[in-house]
């Protein structure tokens, strides 16, 4: 009977070791006893930008990035996006069931009823320049809510998680709204606990002189499906550096606006705003094959394609762009789409994309909804960050309540100048 274990030998000293294999996996302090001689450290393992290492044991979501299989606690992505609401996925995320209709009934009161900011946050945005990012702000808005909830910081109680959860679910529409009419000098809009949780983001953001605002069913439904597709993904940067920063026990909205930072970036969440403007410089379809050719000189990346995990197509984008066309209906078409379709069609084709697995990620059709549906594009990341909110706070959790877990501190390998005297400013050549 074949046993689960490594066996290794170390040819420095040709002495072997039986290492346990545990999911698929040996524990990297395993490598420690591996040694040349008794002062000898022992083995580490290298490995930059953790490519192959599992940082947690984690239940909340299953990628199979060969098979491109999205799985929140067991539920086929798919399923969810056409039967599930946003709010309802995130329950299904913190608590790892779907709720009974008592429970959504309970949570969406909750929710609901916590969108409201301290009117103070609004001079807090009120200060940013005209033509600041929203996802500057947003970052920023994020890390001010700590300093109103001082109760944030006890972490080790499960109601004053709750409370701080809730909250930023509920705020993170309001913030971004408000980021938003900042950046456009208009008045801010605010919540309408008449409508849903998306219908209240369109309400904040889109609301004018009309008493109340009645957002379109298509759209609003468009928007909570993207909501659900963007609500987790397992270990990914934001949700690394929410879960790092985690480690260390500060309050829940100081992690996630790291979080919220680490998404900012053009190689994760930022990516959704890159592709449009890629989009609107490609221009046509005809100017296409140029493109491509400038990605496979490396001068650019084909923004929205590629993926760490999936080496098959994202799951999310196969039902981001089956949206669309939902959305076109009330729209109009997004001419960008065509550019988008034969992009994706031309590059897939091309053995650069192939060979390198690289296909179509969630970002790649998104920010042409969001066009469509006349969200600006520096807004597309704080979106991302709306819907990734629940994902972060339930991995935040879920690292928490790990006995396992402690605070992050990687080691290294040290590559700089031995050991060496201090030379006096006037030696110094
Ligand atoms: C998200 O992790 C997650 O789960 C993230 C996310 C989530 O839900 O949280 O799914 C959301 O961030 C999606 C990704 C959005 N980013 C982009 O669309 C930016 C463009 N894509 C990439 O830069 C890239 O594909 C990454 C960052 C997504 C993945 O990078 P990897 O895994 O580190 O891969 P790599 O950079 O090592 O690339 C491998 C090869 C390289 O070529 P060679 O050096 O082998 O010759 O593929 C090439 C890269 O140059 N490559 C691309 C490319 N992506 C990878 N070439 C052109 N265009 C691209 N988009």
């Amino acid at each position: 009977m074949p046993k689960d274990t490594l066996t290794v030998v170390d040819n420095r000293t040709g002495k072997s070791y039986e290492l346990p294999i545990q999911n698929g996996t040996v524990r990297a302090a395993d490598f420690r006893q591996i040694k040349t001689s008794d002062d000898d450290f022992g083995l580490m393992a290298y490995d930059p930008a953790f490519m192959n290492t599992a940082a947690c044991r984690s239940a909340i979501t299953y990628i199979d990035g060969d098979k491109g299989i999205l799985q929140y606690r067991g539920y086929p992505i798919e399923q969810l996006a056409e039967k599930s609401t946003f709010l309802e996925t995130a329950y299904l995320l913190l608590h790892g069931e779907l709720p009974t209709a008592a429970e959504l009934d309970a949570w969406v009161y909750q929710v609901t009823h916590h969108t409201i900011i301290h009117e103070n946050i609004k001079k807090f945005i009120d200060g940013f320049h005209h033509d600041a990012h929203p996802m500057g702000m947003f970052v920023s808005a994020v890390a001010a809510l700590s300093t109103f909830y001082a109760e944030a910081k006890r972490i080790a109680d499960e109601q004053m998680r709750n409370n701080q959860i809730v909250r930023l679910i509920a705020k993170t529409p309001t913030l971004a709204a408000f980021a938003h009419r900042h950046s456009v000098g208009m008045p801010y809009a605010y919540p309408d606990n008449d409508l849903s949780y998306t219908g209240n983001f369109l309400n904040m953001m889109f609301k004018t002189t009309e008493v109340k605002y009645g957002p379109h069913p298509v759209l609003e439904r468009a928007l909570d499906v993207l909501f659900i597709l963007h609500a987790d993904h397992e270990q990914n940067c934001s949700t690394s550096a929410m879960r790092g920063i985690g480690s260390s026990h500060p309050d829940p909205y100081s992690c996630m606006a790291g979080a919220a930072a680490a998404l900012y970036g053009p190689l994760h969440g930022g990516a959704n705003e890159e592709v449009l403007r890629m989009l609107r410089e490609i221009g046509s379809i005809d100017a296409i094959p140029a493109y491509i050719q400038r990605v496979k000189k490396g001068e650019v990346r084909l923004m929205g394609f590629g993926h760490r995990v999936y080496k098959n197509f994202d799951p999310r984008a196969k039902i981001i762009k089956q949206i669309a066309e939902q959305v076109f209906d009330v729209t109009g078409k997004n001419p960008l789409i065509d550019i988008a379709v034969e992009l994706e069609r031309i590059a897939l084709q091309e053995e650069y994309f192939v060979s390198r697995k690289l296909y179509p990620n969630v970002d790649f059709y998104s920010g042409i909804i969001y066009e469509a549906m006349k969200f600006p594009v520096d807004i597309f990341p704080v979106l991302f960050a709306i819907g990734r909110t629940p994902g972060w706070l339930a991995q935040w959790q879920e690292m928490l309540l790990d006995k396992e877990q402690k605070i992050a501190r990687p080691r290294q390998v040290y590559t700089g100048p031995a050991k060496r005297d201090y030379v006096a400013i006037e030696k110094r050549s």
